[in-house]
């Protein structure tokens, strides 16, 4: 759904959300992403080790032969580099859609934290989130050289999964929260859970309320503490996409129906509305559902995508080293094996 790409929302809310930078995919970018091989381009990889002052062997057709196989996007990378740099060298990458949350298990430390160019690629390369979003043919862009897809570079935060919340909101109204991460019990959640309802409500009708691209949509958002709620993202709901174990469709709609007088508006309604200073915005909280206990040992939708069996051998002889320090090391040694051949 077109307008809740990053690109349609971002300028409207930039400064209730992230600091955070889009940066259109060219076409040559776009097809070296869809395609399966994994090789970096070349200004993603650390330069060979030094060589000795002996080895007199440096060819021009080595060189060209190097080029041949490694492809090279310069002004795209260049504008990933620009980008982390003003956002002060530590960026959450995702399209104008996802995030690569199933390629966590390439990234440093696993986390989605990047700080260099091959980390960016890596990732994007990597999930099998990202390869969906840009499998789809789309239509704007092509004018201008560009594919319609943009990378997001986000300004990194460090993000607590329990003070996520998503929002549901329909035909304008803010009709449901929940916590984002449904496998895990938050006991502040329970505690804070007056502060944390209007926190979020007082957030929204300032904020968003008539001001989104759409009239039905979910909001994530994160709040840090009392009053400091930020915006993570804009999402789609439908039928199909309201996949939050904590609230069905069917419920939704039932929300929803609730609020709707069936006339129009009783006088205690009428009353009320004006009270609350806002004839258009009901004095309705939304439902605030969280988990209240300990739900157990819970599937996690990004825990199946895990390390492949090769790559985690080949880990196991180094601990002390990540998988992408093991990959770019790998391709180092491949780059000199072919230079010395
Ligand atoms: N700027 C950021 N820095 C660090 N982590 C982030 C940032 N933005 C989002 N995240 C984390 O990544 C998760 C997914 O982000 P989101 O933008 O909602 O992607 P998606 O729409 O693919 O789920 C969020 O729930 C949050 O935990
Ligand atoms: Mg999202």
């Amino acid at each position: 759904m077109e307008e809740c790409s990053f690109t349609s929302w971002y300028p409207r809310f930039s400064r209730h959300s992230v600091e955070s930078i889009a940066i259109p995919i060219q076409n040559d970018v776009l097809t070296y992403l869809r395609e399966g091989t994994l090789i970096l381009p070349k200004e993603a990889v650390p330069p060979p080790r030094q060589r000795s002052s002996s080895s007199s062997d440096w060819s021009d057709s080595d060189a060209d032969s190097d080029e041949a196989e490694q492809p090279s996007f310069p002004a795209f990378s260049a504008q990933l580099k620009d980008a982390m740099n003003q956002l002060g060298g530590e960026v959450f990458i995702k399209t104008n859609w996802s995030a690569p949350k199933d390629a966590k298990w390439i990234a440093t430390n696993k986390s989605l934290k990047c700080r260099r160019l091959e980390e960016i690629y890596l990732l994007l390369k990597s999930s099998d989130f990202v390869a969906n979003d840009l499998s789809y043919q789309l239509e704007d862009g092509q004018s201008s050289g560009g594919s319609g897809y943009y990378v997001v570079l986000k300004q990194w935060k460090d993000i607590h999964p329990g003070t996520e919340y998503r929002c549901f909101v329909i035909q304008n109204q803010l009709i449901a929260i929940s916590q984002r991460d449904c496998t895990s019990y938050y006991e502040h959640i329970q505690k804070l859970k007056f502060e944390i309802l209007d926190d979020l409500v007082q957030f929204y009708r300032r904020n968003i309320h008539k001001k989104a691209p759409l009239e039905t949509y979910t909001l994530d958002v994160v709040r840090e503490g009392r009053g400091r709620v930020t915006l993570l993202d804009v999402g789609p709901l439908t039928e199909r996409s309201a996949k939050t174990p904590l609230f069905t469709w069917p419920e939704l709609q039932e929300l929803l129906a609730a609020r709707s007088p069936p006339q129009p508006a009783s006088a205690g309604g009428a009353e009320a509305a004006a009270a609350s200073g806002a004839a258009e915005t009901p004095a309705f909280d939304p439902e605030f559902r969280f988990l209240g206990e300990d739900p157990g040992l819970q599937p996690n939708q990004c825990q199946h995508f895990g390390v492949p069996f090769e790559v985690s051998d080949l880990c196991s002889m180094q601990e002390s080293m990540s998988i992408i320090e093991h990959i770019t090391e790998a391709v180092r040694q491949q780059n000199g094996r072919t230079e010395e051949s």
